[in-house]
């Protein structure tokens, strides 16, 4: 077995016909083929890798190159998908060596940080990843909204299609990703796709800036008006687009909107009748995954004061004892020293997002953290919710 890098002009012939059977209804028709043939164009900047033998693709992985903010420091963040094994080749080790390699090689080329959307968490917690919060969707009548339809706000919303919403759209998530922990987004080629989508985007405007943006459709007359994240700068900008809803009272039945793991849509009006929720399930509805990549690059990120010495075990990326300190507001990685507290990558990368508690680290065996130890790492590693935006 050989691993081999691939262009995005051999993937049709390679990786895709193990991702079509792993993901797709099968057998797959030639036009889905050809399709996805013409994809290729906004995948040339990923990273593809393959296992052969015999000249026969047995598995791929693939990277995307991203960007992700991590506590306020937008970090260069490997995006894991494609991941799939010919069926007769599974349970033979190819995923681990082609995830090990990818990994390493994301790193060596810049990449801090790693998501993804797993099929099983617990195939990615042996590389290190941790779950993040899922999307939430918040399901209501337009009527519930009816304080807004006539408010006099100081701003306005645009209805345009995809094509020509999605500069200002875009612009709006790379000013978001530099403000929201956990946001990420892709880099301009893989993005160019989602221009092509069949979607209207509302753009909510005050003061001649962008405040707020969400891409929908609605699926029928009486029927449900769909969106996507409900991307806003801030109140006025949720105000804007929630009243452009509204609008659509004796239009649609229903607004299915998704939000961020710490909005909180029925505070959105006094009688607002509404469902929020996130199911998580698998394969079909996974919440994310992530993990830190490189410590050191970490030095510089916001944080509490303290000083710990931990030591990150069973990684190759991150293994080895560093120490942790919170110096005027920033975190300064060093390594060396000895410690009695032991992290895997999970645990560690689970303090680093903000999403465990250094207790929840040891409780859910991530790691033995030494009662000396609990309290600067709470300090430093204060619990943090990310948004993982990373789609439309
Ligand atoms: C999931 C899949 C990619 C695994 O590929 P594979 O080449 O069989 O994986 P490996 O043999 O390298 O296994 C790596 C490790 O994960 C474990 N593992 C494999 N499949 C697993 C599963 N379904 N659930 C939990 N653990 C699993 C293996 O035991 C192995 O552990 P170890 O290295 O500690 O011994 C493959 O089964 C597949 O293509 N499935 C369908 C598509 C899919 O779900 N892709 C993932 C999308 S996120």
């Amino acid at each position: 077995m050989q691993i081999r890098q691939i262009t995005a002009d051999e993937r049709p012939d390679t990786m895709w016909p193990l991702q079509a059977y792993a993901f797709l209804p099968s057998p797959w028709t030639d036009e889905q083929a050809a399709a996805n043939r013409r994809r290729m164009t906004f995948f040339s900047t990923a990273v593809n890798l393959i296992a052969e033998e015999d000249g026969k693709t047995l598995a791929g992985a693939v990277a995307l190159p991203m960007r992700e903010n991590l506590r306020g420091v937008v970090h260069r963040m490997a995006g894991i998908a494609s991941v799939a094994t010919h069926p007769s080749a599974r349970r033979r080790g190819l995923v681990r060596a082609l995830l090990e390699r990818l990994l390493r090689q994301m790193r060596d080329e810049g990449c801090e940080l790693s998501a993804l959307y797993p099929f099983r968490p617990s195939f990615y917690a042996k590389f290190g990843y941790v779950g993040l919060p899922r999307q939430r969707t918040a399901t209501f009548a337009p009527e519930g909204l009816s304080h807004l339809v006539r408010a006099d706000l100081p701003g306005e919303v645009e209805r345009l299609p995809m094509q020509e919403g999605f500069a200002e759209l875009d612009a709006l998530t790379v000013r978001l990703l530099g403000e929201r922990h956990g946001f990420a987004v892709y880099d301009e080629t893989r993005t160019a796709e989602f221009r092509e989508m069949k979607r209207w985007v509302a753009v909510a405007r005050a003061g001649g800036e962008v405040v707020g943006a969400v891409v929908y459709k609605i699926d029928d007359h009486a029927g449900d008006l769909v969106a996507g994240d409900l991307l806003t700068t801030g109140p006025l900008g949720r105000a804007l687009l929630l009243q452009f809803f509204a609008r659509h009272v004796d239009q649609v039945a229903r607004i299915v909107v998704t939000v961020s793991p710490d909005d909180v849509p029925e505070l959105w009006g006094t009688d607002l009748a509404v469902t929020t929720e996130s199911k998580v399930s698998f394969p079909a509805a996974p919440g994310p995954m992530a993990r830190v990549l490189d410590l050191m690059a970490l030095t510089g990120t916001p944080a509490g004061d303290g000083a710990v010495t931990v030591e990150v075990v069973d990684d190759e990326l991150i293994g080895g004892v560093y120490r942790l300190e919170g110096d005027g507001g920033r975190l300064a990685v060093n390594r060396g020293g000895s410690s009695e507290t032991r992290l895997t990558a999970a645990g560690l990368s689970g303090l680093a997002y903000g999403v465990l508690d250094p207790v929840d680290v040891a409780t859910r065996g991530l790691g033995h953290v030494d009662a000396s130890a609990i309290e600067p790492l709470r300090s430093l590693f204060p619990r943090a919710l990310p948004y993982l935006f990373a789609d439309f």
